[in-house]
């Protein structure tokens, strides 16, 4: 079995007080088609769900929308008690169907669904609850107080913030404490760059999503694709190399419902970028993200 562990990834403390690895698991996958309903293979979901832990991976990210109610169920059943393993949720995106995610940020609403996911995963307190979006029909002072009184009466631990920018987050901060936020990020996704760079500076911990992402950076005969072959990798796992060099307060959350994925993904931690390497990666990222070249 190999030796390969989420530890080598590097420690981040959330919110001051709760240490991790960097590299986590984003359990959005172990669902269906559209993250709609049970899992196509759920003996599979539920085998990567327990080999998470044995990888060194202490952090998994869900929340109540993954099914909905479908991926926090599973992650109990996987994994309870949970140990020194962190389950982050989120809250605030309601479900009408495969694929479609409606903002629903009344205040009674999350407050009702962080119960909700604190029960369907078996916990007194969530360790870190996470505002999955803000809603725009909802006065974004009132998703904040909710989040605020959720800390308050002790449901959650520590909250988050995701799809935000900067001025959100120094608007949420006057409310409570942003101990994360999660945005998409990727080698040639930089739309959050500026959001990074405030996490990096406040000791928020930066969680991106889709991170194994790399477009057409990816080809056959380019530079990502020439590393990977030098590490004896994949490129999405260069591209995961990467991330983790960015910034300290990095951490990503590849997401699979495929053991073997998953101990491809961990492995990343093996891979040491050289500085030249990073920055090479990261000029032709940006390039390939100012060409408009999101993947
Ligand atoms: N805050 C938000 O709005 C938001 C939005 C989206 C996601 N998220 C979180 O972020 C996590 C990661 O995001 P993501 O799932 O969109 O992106 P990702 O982790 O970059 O990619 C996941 C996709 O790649 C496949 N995959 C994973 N590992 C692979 C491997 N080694 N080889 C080949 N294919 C592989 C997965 O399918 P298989 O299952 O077939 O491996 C899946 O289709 C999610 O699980 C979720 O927790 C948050």
């Amino acid at each position: 079995m190999s030796t390969t562990s989420a530890a080598r990834s590097g420690r981040f403390t959330i919110g001051g007080d709760l240490a991790v690895n960097r590299l986590g698991f984003g359990a959005m996958r172990v669902t269906g088609r559209g993250i709609w309903g049970d899992p196509a293979d759920r003996a599979e979901a539920l085998a990567t769900l327990r080999r998470v832990p044995e990888l060194g991976i202490d952090f998994i990210d869900t929340a109540d929308s993954y099914g909905p109610d479908v991926s926090e169920p599973l992650i109990r059943e996987a994994l309870h008690p949970y140990g020194n393993l962190v389950v982050a949720t989120k809250g605030g995106l309601a479900r009408t169907g495969p694929d479609r995610w409606i903002p629903l940020g009344r205040p009674e609403y999350l407050i009702q669904q962080a119960h909700k996911s604190r029960r369907l995963l078996g916990v007194e307190r969530i360790d870190l609850w996470q505002l999955h979006r803000i809603d725009p029909q909802v006065p974004r002072d009132e998703q904040f107080g909710a989040v605020k009184e959720l800390i308050d009466t002790g449901v959650i631990r520590h909250a988050g913030l995701s799809e935000v920018s900067v001025e959100e987050i120094t608007a949420a901060a006057k409310v409570f404490p942003v101990a994360t936020v999660q945005n998409r990020y990727n080698l040639v996704d930089r739309t959050s760059e500026a959001v990074l760079d405030h996490c990096q500076a406040q000791g928020i911990g930066f969680i991106p999503w889709f991170p194994l992402a790399a477009g057409d950076l990816a080809r056959p005969g380019s530079l990502l694709d020439r590393l990977a072959r030098a590490h004896g990798a994949t490129p999405s796992q260069v591209a995961l190399a990467w991330i983790l060099k960015r910034s300290p307060v990095m951490l990503p959350i590849p997401g699979t419902g495929k053991v073997a994925h998953l101990e491809e993904n961990v492995a990343a931690v093996d891979i040491t970028l050289t500085d030249a390497d990073f920055a090479a990666l990261d000029a032709e990222g940006r390039a390939a993200f100012a060409r408009g070249g999101v993947a």
